[in-house]
């Protein structure tokens, strides 16, 4: 098995996968011109960036599934860091959407000088980390995750990647962006995906009808999407990405850590994200020790 440093890079104390990453790409990212009608998901992975790959065209586009029939996910909403943004960057339609999974801190500076929006989607980490675990097992280019309870201390360490997921929140919602970031949890896209889309709409002032609202809900569904070749990865060969070992859309609902988790892994992993979250002035939109709110 290929080591951690021969599979990953270290960038500004975080961990990225060398397969679709590079110094040039990071370079390239960190240079990018935001123009002021750009709009960024921003995710800690398995918070549900290629649902935002879905939804993110059909808002801006009023509903058109052409993008979503026609051009894979990757490159229809490219990762801001990843290698292939070099690539496609000018094929993109204006207003362009981005997904990264960059803390606030890494964001390019023109980021930071533009209106550029942001959408970032939260996810309960104990649903997180059930996720990555499955995705360990089936992205050949990641590392093997070890036991779940290994993978579980990993993730509380933020040796997995990029970072802690504690560190990840904090940056996001300490970030100065005013009405320019709109938060919005996994779960309440789960509950209710028409609310969410309006809501989306609504924050990228499109005004959508709620015909044009159910339309990109009924498209966006897990269903769907898992039916979608250009947004089921079953366009990446299978030495690269394994199926048959975990789908990438795996099982898309709430709560199925009840279904790994013990006791114990519940206590610890609970006292390990309350203790970096002490002192923050959010407060989290679930509970972690219960099952209310999943
Ligand atoms: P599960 O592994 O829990 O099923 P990301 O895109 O950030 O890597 O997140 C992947 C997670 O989002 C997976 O979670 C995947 O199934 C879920 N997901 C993707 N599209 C979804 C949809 N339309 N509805 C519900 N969940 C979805």
């Amino acid at each position: 098995m290929s080591s951690s440093e021969e599979m990953y890079l270290q960038y500004h104390g975080i961990l990225l996968p060398r397969e679709t990453h590079s110094s040039e790409s990071l370079k390239f990212a960190r240079g990018l011109k935001f123009e002021d009608d750009d709009v960024v998901a921003v995710t800690y992975p398995k918070s549900g960036t290629i649902w935002m790959q879905e939804i993110l065209p059909l808002v801006l586009n009023g509903g058109d599934l052409t993008p979503v029939h026609t051009i894979a996910n990757w490159d229809r909403v490219p990762w801001l860091e990843e290698t292939r943004l070099a690539k496609v960057v000018d094929q993109l339609k204006s207003p362009r959407a981005l997904v990264t999974h960059f803390p606030y801190n890494l964001m390019p500076r023109s980021f930071h000088t533009s209106k550029a929006k942001v959408i970032y989607v939260m996810r309960n980490p104990k649903d997180i980390l059930v996720s990555s675990y499955y995705f360990h097992q089936m992205a050949t280019f990641l590392e093997d995750p070890g036991t779940f309870d290994e993978f579980l201390d990993k993730f509380l360490e933020g040796r997995v990647l990029f970072g802690k997921w504690t560190d990840h929140v904090k940056s996001w919602r300490r970030a100065e962006l005013g009405d320019r970031i709109l938060f919005i949890t996994y779960e309440d896209m789960v509950q209710d995906l028409p609310a969410a889309i309006r809501r989306m709409s609504d924050f990228l002032c499109r005004n959508l009808s709620e015909e044009v609202i159910q339309k990109i809900a009924e498209h966006c569904s897990f269903k769907t999407m898992k039916a979608n070749s250009m947004s089921n990865f079953s366009l990446v060969p299978k030495d690269y990405m394994d199926s048959d070992k975990s789908p990438f859309l795996r099982k898309g609902i709430v709560g199925d850590w009840k279904n790994h988790f013990s006791p114990e892994q519940l206590a610890r992993f609970t006292k390990g994200i309350h203790k970096e979250l002490e002192g923050e002035s959010f407060s989290l939109p679930w509970s972690l020790e219960t099952t209310s709110r999943e």
